[in-house]
């Protein structure tokens, strides 16, 4: 890793009185994605490991740092990354998804350039591809606050990230034949934490240290396919600070409910009696509770953690409940120095609702899951591509899917390429409708959203009565719990093609995500970048004359 300190010798280069902006720092990465051994339940399986890691290794960023990663794809299918959370601003070329990115083909390699710009907060990032989330490839992404913004806490002693997510033993090819085959995936044979169920070898050792009185910051984020989890310390509440890119009214928690692809940053002091404690994640609304434990230390420590683990709460009504204690925290300085409350999300006018309904039904005897009635299928041009060169209409239509689904639910399900068309800088309202009897997660790409109500029943528009139209907290992944409906406002700020999916990885899989194409009209870059020269091309769309690009 090498830091370009171009940054300084501009500064000195253009001088006091000038107006040129010295370049954020640069981070290069190299990564190699390969197969390897791994035993994250104690037993020998396949998984996928980069640089030899799993979980791969962190990134340590700070907001607006430029990050390049060149990844080399040494497996033997087609391969991306996505950075979940990561805004991309006018830069949907590095969101690495299907609908955005050719992928990676074996024995290639493709350089992500990306910049943290305007952010803080805990993300991490993972495959989009196949099923490969499910055998590794997956790790943290912190970007902390530049010097001079000030932070609601004090600095910790340290920062550790704690990746938890549900497991399971088969490798990810037999897992993608399983839902290939019509199937859902069955329980998991596990759950893990920074890739150990605390089961087998090396369970029994500690996975940080804490020193006597101090003050530790944790980032839990729930890399899982599927289950939703709870998170607890023994012996240590946890105070949250931080979640999802913003900084949140501190309360303080004994146990927090993680649903998949969300991260909460806690604070954690080193304040009991010296010895080991147990941190536990366990499956949330599972007939069969599964649980992993593993050890933090006390420097001074002697002495084995209780085998009294503490209890995690039960039902639905107690994870409504603490979804609703999160605030945003509106006097905190977020990445730029003013507050995050002084944009007044509340008092926008909204000028399209869009409301989404998930479905699973059979088609041809097989499990797809939908939206509004519409399976996803990702054609073998990315979309941003068609669009990029012109020829979207060869291979989508936009707005396949009403703004609002029919009162009786779709049996028949079509499924093809699902693509929403929402005007530039507009201020949308989306709700999302669970009928179903399982727990929902949702994330949008590029963008972060106020996530205004998350309740039981149906929503109708006098459920807007129940809106948090004040301190909402700004995130990019929301939960719907069984025969509920979660409400979220965002403005369309970002041109690019952005993916709206299930977090759940089967759903995704089987075509439950859509993607909102956000375009310029004055196709400029001062609202969006040009294909990257490095962008591989696939599809209909090699060979073809480049575009005209867009200029300032
Ligand atoms: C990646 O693999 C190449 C050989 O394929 C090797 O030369 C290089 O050192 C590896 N890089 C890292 C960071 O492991
Ligand atoms: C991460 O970056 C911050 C800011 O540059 C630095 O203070 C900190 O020591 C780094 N942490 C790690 C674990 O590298
Ligand atoms: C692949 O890696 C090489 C360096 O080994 C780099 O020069 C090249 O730009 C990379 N290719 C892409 C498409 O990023
Ligand atoms: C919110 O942030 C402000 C400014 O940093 C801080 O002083 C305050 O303690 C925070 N409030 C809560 C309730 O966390
Ligand atoms: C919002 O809508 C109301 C009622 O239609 C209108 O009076 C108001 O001017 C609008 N506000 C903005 C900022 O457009
Ligand atoms: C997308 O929406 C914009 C603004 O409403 C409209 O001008 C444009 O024609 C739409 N594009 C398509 C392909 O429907």
């Amino acid at each position: 890793m090498n830091t370009v300190t171009l940054a300084s010798l501009l500064c000195l280069l253009a001088g006091a009185a000038t107006v040129a902006r010295a370049e954020d720092p640069y981070f290069y990465f190299t990564w190699n994605v390969t197969y390897g051994t791994i035993s994250p339940l104690g037993v020998p399986q396949q998984g996928i490991l980069i640089n030899g890691q799993f979980p791969g290794p962190n990134i340590n960023s700070t907001s607006n740092n430029n990050i390049v990663v060149n990844v080399f794809n040494h497996l033997d299918e087609p391969f991306l990354l996505t950075w979940s959370g990561v805004q991309h601003r006018k830069n949907s070329w590095q969101d690495g998804t299907l609908g955005t990115n050719c992928p990676i083909l074996p024995g290639q390699n493709f350089t992500y350039h990306f910049q943290v710009k305007d952010q803080i907060g805990s993300y991490f990032y993972y495959p989009t591809t196949s099923t490969h989330r499910a055998a590794g490839g997956f790790g943290g992404l912190r970007v902390n606050s530049r010097l001079l913004i000030p932070v609601p806490y004090a600095d910790p002693e340290d920062d550790y990230t704690v990746l938890i997510g549900d497991w399971y033993s088969k490798t990810h090819k037999q897992l993608k034949t399983f839902l290939d085959s019509g199937r859902s995936l069955a329980r998991p044979d596990g759950v893990i934490i920074n890739g150990k169920s605390g089961k087998g070898p090396g369970g029994d050792e500690p996975v940080f240290t804490m020193k006597p009185g101090k003050t530790y910051k944790y980032r839990i984020c729930n890399v899982g396919l599927k289950n939703s989890l709870n998170f607890r310390i023994q012996g240590h509440p946890m105070k949250l600070v931080e979640m999802e890119g913003s900084h949140v009214v501190q309360n303080v928690y004994e146990s927090l409910d993680v649903h998949v692809g969300q991260c909460f940053s806690v604070l954690v002091t080193a304040d009991q009696e010296p010895r080991d404690y147990y941190m536990v994640a366990s499956t949330r609304f599972t007939k069969e509770v599964i649980t992993a434990t593993r050890i933090l230390r006390y420097t001074n420590g002697k002495g084995p953690a209780s085998t009294v683990l503490p209890k995690a709460p039960e039902g639905w009504a107690w994870s409504l409940n603490q979804f609703r204690s999160f605030r945003w925290n509106l006097t905190a300085s977020a990445a730029r120095p003013n507050p995050q409350g002084s944009y007044h999300y509340g008092q926008i006018n909204i000028t399209r609702t869009i409301k989404l309904v998930n479905s699973a039904s059979r088609v041809g005897g097989k499990l797809r899951y939908a939206i509004n009635g519409v399976s996803h299928v990702n054609p073998t041009t990315p979309l941003k591509l068609a669009e990029y060169f012109g020829t979207a209409d060869k291979f989508f239509k936009y707005d396949v899917i009403p703004d609002s689904p029919p009162e009786q639910e779709p049996k028949l399900v079509t499924s093809e390429p699902n693509v929403g068309n929402i005007t530039f800088r507009t201020f949308v309202e989306i709700i999302f409708e669970n009928h179903e009897k399982s727990i929902q997660s949702w994330h949008l790409d590029g963008y972060s959203f106020f996530a205004v109500a998350v309740e039981p029943g149906r929503w109708t528009p006098e459920k807007r009565k129940s809106y948090n139209l004040l301190d909402a907290v700004s995130r990019h992944t929301v939960q719907v719990f069984p025969k509920s409906w979660a409400a979220i406002m965002l403005t369309f700020d970002n041109a690019g093609m952005w993916n709206l999916r299930s977090e759940l990885l089967e759903r995704r899989y089987l075509g439950q995500e859509m993607y909102i194409s956000v375009l310029s009209p004055e196709r400029s870059l001062r609202d969006e970048y040009n294909l990257p020269d490095n962008a591989p091309l696939c599809g209909s769309v090699v060979g073809l004359p480049l575009p005209a690009p867009y200029t300032i």
